[in-house]
């Protein structure tokens, strides 16, 4: 019935390429199979204590049941420019330069909904988190892509990135107003040095845009290596936004909690939209991660060191087990370029034939972008034994592209 009547704006959205990984391990599972599950960004751990606690606590008061405040409680505002404070040494007003968000994707889509005209161009580096180009498309924007080059530990070849984003800022009309970045990066776990910061926000004053850089994995760091913030860049505000998320660093990703910080007029953009368009978290979520930013960060190192654990498991396995493997710096996956033998098949292809005949299920590059296509994102959720067994499967799997050769 009414076949005439179209949706533009979700005509914009293509098939979600994770949705069909996501209904083949469904299948695979209805049939009986034990399928290891490295596909999502999803952390498997528990909240801590604490945290939960707090949100009981709040929950029992019969006083914080109300709407809630759409921006965020002012203690939780407070508690974000105290961590930024403390972490990066940047002064931000908690009322006018934070705005607490129903975790960061939430925050994208109507930060992009808020300060997109139709026509407006971001640039967006592929592969990325797809929120981060699909907020301005669905905004009515444009979205222009290249391609992010790494070395082989996963660091960012800076020049290279400024000589290809000058590049794409010059052939561009209009020209573009906003650019995204993300380090450390999903899905590549790509990181940059604080420099790459003073350079995009020269840039970004020079040619007249904004920066939006999104720090999710933040915390999520191994060795000596340290995420910076464009917020600690001295007049990053002028030009940026920055956001960050409690679904990563505290296990927090169903409570829906994250927040952006920076330039006013983009925050106040974002808190006007919202203001229009919900009531704010729940008043015990907020206050809950109230105590998460403000309490024993001791939490935090466990979960990392997990993740760090993880990818030491992860790595040896899959490498002994044919899948040659090098060790990232950050987050909660590994960017694993698919084996010579058979990346003939691309991301998609591979993923799906991996899960039905290893039963391990992966997330195909090419879903993040093109540019994503010889590699698959293996998220660090499953545990050491698990992962042990899922090389022992690849193992076998791989067994067969040999065979071919022959
Ligand atoms: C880079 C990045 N940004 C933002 C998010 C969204 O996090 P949330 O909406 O849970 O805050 C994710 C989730 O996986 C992510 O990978």
């Amino acid at each position: 019935m009414f076949d005439e009547i179209e949706f533009d704006r979700i005509k914009k959205l293509p098939k979600y390429v994770f949705a069909e990984v996501n209904e083949l391990k469904m299948a695979e599972r209805r049939a009986g199979a034990d399928v290891i599950d490295f596909s999502m960004g999803n952390p498997d751990g528990d909240t801590p204590e604490h945290i939960r606690q707090k949100l009981i606590e709040s929950a029992q008061k019969t006083k914080t049941h109300g709407y809630s405040t759409s921006k965020g409680i002012p203690k939780l505002l407070l508690a974000i420019s105290d961590w930024y404070k403390r972490r990066y040494n940047c002064e931000l007003d908690p009322m006018t330069e934070c705005v607490a968000t129903m975790g960061s994707k939430e925050g994208y889509a109507h930060l992009a909904y808020a300060i997109t005209n139709p026509g407006d161009v971001a640039i967006v580096p592929d592969p990325t988190y797809p929120i981060h180009s699909y907020a301005f498309t669905l905004a009515g924007g444009n979205v222009v892509k290249f391609a992010l080059k790494f070395d082989e530990d996963y660091k960012v070849l800076e020049d290279e990135f400024f000589t290809d984003l000058e590049r794409v800022f010059q052939e561009t009309t209009p020209k573009p107003k906003y650019v995204v970045v993300n380090f450390p990066h999903n899905p590549s776990t790509a990181t940059v040095t604080p420099e790459f910061y003073e350079r995009i926000v020269a840039m970004a004053k020079r040619d007249r845009f904004y920066i939006i850089s999104d720090i999710a994995y933040g915390d999520i760091t191994f060795g000596d290596y340290v995420t910076p913030s464009i917020m600690s860049v001295p007049g990053a505000k002028d030009v940026a936004v920055e956001s960050f998320t409690l679904s990563k660093s505290y296990n927090m990703a169903g409570w829906r909690v994250g927040f952006f910080v920076g330039n006013k007029k983009l925050i106040g953009a974002l808190q006007k939209i919202k203001s229009w368009l919900d009531y704010g978290m729940f008043t015990p979520i907020q206050v809950a991660a109230t105590v998460a930013l403000n309490g024993d960060q001791q939490c935090v190192r466990d979960i990392t060191d997990k993740y760090d654990h993880r990818q030491d498991v992860l790595v040896d396995a899959f490498t002994r087990a044919g899948w040659p493997l090098r060790k990232n710096q950050a987050s909660m996956f590994v960017w694993a370029k698919i084996p010579d033998c058979a990346l003939h098949l691309g991301s998609l292809e591979f993923s799906k034939k991996l899960l039905k005949e290893a039963q391990v299920a992966v997330a195909p590059g090419i879903g993040f972008g093109e540019s994503g296509d010889e590699y698959v994102r293996i998220a660090l959720i499953e545990n050491d034994n698990r992962i042990r067994q899922a090389a022992r499967n690849i193992k076998d799997f791989l067994k067969q592209f040999e065979d071919e050769k022959k």
